[in-house]
């Protein structure tokens, strides 16, 4: 039996993440036992920028639920994660899972390549402002096989089961996880490299076409052009310096390169220093009272 690891980014209990999550499980075809974490629950820290998880051993340093949540993901044959929007963004315990993701450098090997699909969940059609993107992002970021993300919605809990979209959108993802990633709508302009459909226009260089525009995927950070071909809108993009992640070797050059940067943060130790030590004294931090 495989295990389906559902992650709940919601507090909400039996809200709409937690019962789309369990749509989805319920339409899986083979033999599955689902696993639930709810995020907003767990106890997970800032990250301390201290790079240790990125040298030795590779474990944070912080005694708190990562772990917990790390060897779930590990052990895991495929991922959902489902997140409301909230304030046009995913909800903080996504990203808050997400900022320790050095973390996950230690476990490329397991995770590389294990099914993963998501969901950003908004009340209000039209407001789910980057919460896809974030879904998507993380997707990416914890080295999985991203085989598709959606946006649904849905305000009151279940509400997201009660239109036609939701059930549709849980029906692909099941068969996505299951199988390979759904034909993505040919109506959307997509990054040909990574599939990301959300971008960011660039200033043009020079001379600009009328029909042509300037653009990086925010997915996997490709930059490239958006033109209209006289039927439809069309995206070309080409590998950056550091695309995340077409290939599993981008994700280990990836790893190097962080690693790297522990000795030339030491050769340029003292360069570093001069700029930052004329700013020692500058202003006053805001601490809370201690009692
Ligand atoms: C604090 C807060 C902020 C929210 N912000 C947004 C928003 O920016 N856009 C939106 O469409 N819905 C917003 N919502 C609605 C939720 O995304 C929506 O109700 C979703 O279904 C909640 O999922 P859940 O039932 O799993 O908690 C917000 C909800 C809360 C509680």
């Amino acid at each position: 039996m495989k295990t389906l690891l559902g992650l709940v980014a919601s507090p909400r209990k039996f809200g709409n993440c937690e019962i789309f999550v369990k749509e989805v499980y319920r339409r899986l075809e083979g033999s599955w036992h689902l696993r639930l974490i709810r995020l907003p629950e767990l106890d997970i820290r800032p990250c301390l920028a201290c790079y240790q998880c990125l040298f030795g051993s590779m474990k944070c340093v912080q005694k708190d639920d990562l772990a917990c949540v790390l060897k779930e993901m590990v052990q895991a044959d495929g991922i959902l994660v489902a997140v409301p929007t909230y304030f046009l963004g995913a909800n903080a315990s996504l990203k808050r899972l997400l900022d320790r993701g050095l973390s996950f450098y230690a476990h490329l090997e397991n995770l590389w390549g294990k099914p993963a699909v998501g969901v950003a969940i908004a009340g209000v059609k039209g407001l789910e402002g980057y919460s896809k993107l974030m879904v998507d992002s993380f997707l990416k970021l914890i080295l999985a096989d991203h085989r598709g993300s959606e946006v649904v919605y849905g305000a009151l809990p279940g509400e997201v089961l009660l239109n036609d979209d939701g059930p549709a959108a849980a029906r692909r993802l099941a068969k996505a996880l299951e199988h390979r990633a759904a034909s993505p709508d040919p109506h959307v302009p997509r990054c040909p490299l990574c599939g990301g459909d959300t971008f960011r226009f660039l200033a043009h260089q020079g001379i600009n076409p009328s029909n042509v525009r300037r653009l990086r995927c925010m997915t996997c950070s490709s930059e490239g052009t958006l033109q209209w071909n006289g039927t439809s809108f069309v995206v070309d993009t080409v590998r950056g310096e550091h695309p995340l992640f077409l290939t599993r070797e981008d994700a280990v050059a990836h790893r190097q390169w962080l690693q790297s940067m522990k000795d030339l943060f030491l050769e340029r130790r003292e360069e570093l220093k001069g700029v930052t030590r004329a700013y020692k004294d500058v202003g006053t931090w805001v601490r809370p009272p201690q009692d």
